[in-house]
């Protein structure tokens, strides 16, 4: 094992804001991990497992081990004329394994081309975007337990997916490490244009019946014109989560606010669109020192170049009050604070 001291997360986290790790190691394989989980040297430290860093903030120097989930390969685990399960380890890039699929006309994860970070990630906060979620087309994830060492398969029902939710943030937070994740996806594939924003540019792109691959080049297009390249500034997309509300509530903002942003939700409820309501509320655009809030998506903030976790942090909580006294609708990060 290679433990590395004082590691700077600048360059593994997307927010790339200055902080240390006390330790920092990779693994590339299951048995690698339990090694390391065993190690007398990190005993009783407390640890997080990393992906592409792109959906944590960290407010602070860690003052444990931070461990890089490495694990590599795709490879295709059944199939019949219809159907093919595909096996994912957790250390690939999600994008790679969506143009793995798109590329072999695979359907069922087009809509979730282009979103930051790694197959481990996904099933945590189960990625949505356009229409789809991880959890339209997972299969199986296979997880190793941190106190057996056990590797346990948790089937699609098992992880209790939600909006933005799994039982590995809830339930089993901090109890399994994921090794990787099955799909079950389609080669006869019906594409899903339903999402407002994507049919509306494949209409103005003129492509009338979409394939599956006009489906990731729109999504590609539709994501790199409004969201920022963490790449180039600082970010972690998304860093609320879209507020549900039951209806009553919802009835009596939209009298008061008619042009509001809002989505289906679960029966009774209806998803805010929170982009809408922080833009409602003046922040898009705003920038406190190198902290901001990007000025086409109002859901993203930004690491313009030298922001600490903290100011971001703090940028966070004066969004939350602002549309609290505003609309009486409490936002929750979407992003893993630490
Ligand atoms: N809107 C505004 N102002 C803004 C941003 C959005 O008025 O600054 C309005 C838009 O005009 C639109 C509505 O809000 O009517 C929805 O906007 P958008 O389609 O951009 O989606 P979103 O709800 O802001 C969610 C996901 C994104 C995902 C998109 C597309 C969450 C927390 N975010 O954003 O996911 O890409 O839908 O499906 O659910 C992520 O999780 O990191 C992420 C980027």
């Amino acid at each position: 094992m290679r433990l590395l001291e004082n590691y700077p997360m600048q360059d593994i986290t997307t927010f790339h804001a200055k902080v240390f790790a006390k330790y920092y190691t990779v693994f590339s394989s299951a048995s690698f991990l339990k090694q390391i989980l065993t190690s007398p040297e990190l005993k009783g430290l407390p640890f997080i497992i990393l992906g592409g860093g792109s959906n944590v903030l960290f407010t602070g120097d860690f003052n444990g081990v931070i461990i890089r989930n490495a694990i590599e390969g795709i490879e295709v685990v059944s199939q019949d004329e219809n159907t093919i399960f595909i096996k994912a380890s957790a250390g690939e890039k999600w994008h790679d394994v969506v143009l793995y699929c798109v590329n072999r006309n695979y359907g069922g994860i087009e809509n979730l081309s282009l979103i930051p970070g790694t197959v481990g990630a996904g099933p945590i906060q189960n990625i949505g975007a356009y229409g789809v979620e991880l959890k339209d087309v997972l299969h199986e994830v296979e997880a190793m337990n941190v106190h057996t060492f056990e590797i346990h398969k948790f089937s699609n029902a098992e992880c209790k997916f939600g909006y933005r939710e799994s039982i590995f943030k809830k339930e089993e937070k901090g109890n399994y490490i994921i090794l990787s994740v099955t799909f079950k996806l389609t080669k006869n594939p019906k594409v899903n244009v339903s999402y407002g924003s994507l049919s509306k540019e494949l209409e103005s792109l003129g492509i009338t019946n979409p394939t599956i691959k006009d489906v990731s080049n729109t999504v590609i297009k539709i994501r790199s014109s409004k969201l920022p390249d963490p790449d180039k500034i600082g970010n972690a997309g998304s860093f609320f989560k879209n507020p549900v509300i039951p209806n009553e509530q919802f009835d009596k903002i939209k009298e008061l606010h008619p042009s509001i942003a809002y989505f289906p939700a679960t029966p009774g409820h209806t998803k805010l669109a929170a982009g809408w309501l922080i833009e409602q509320c003046g922040w898009k655009g705003k920038r406190i020192g190198d902290a901001g809030v990007h000025k086409d998506q109002a859901l993203v903030l930004v690491n313009y170049a030298d922001a600490t976790g903290k100011e971001i942090f703090d940028l966070s909580a004066k969004i939350i009050a602002s549309v609290k006294e505003k609309f009486g609708v409490e936002l929750e990060r979407e992003v893993n604070i630490f």
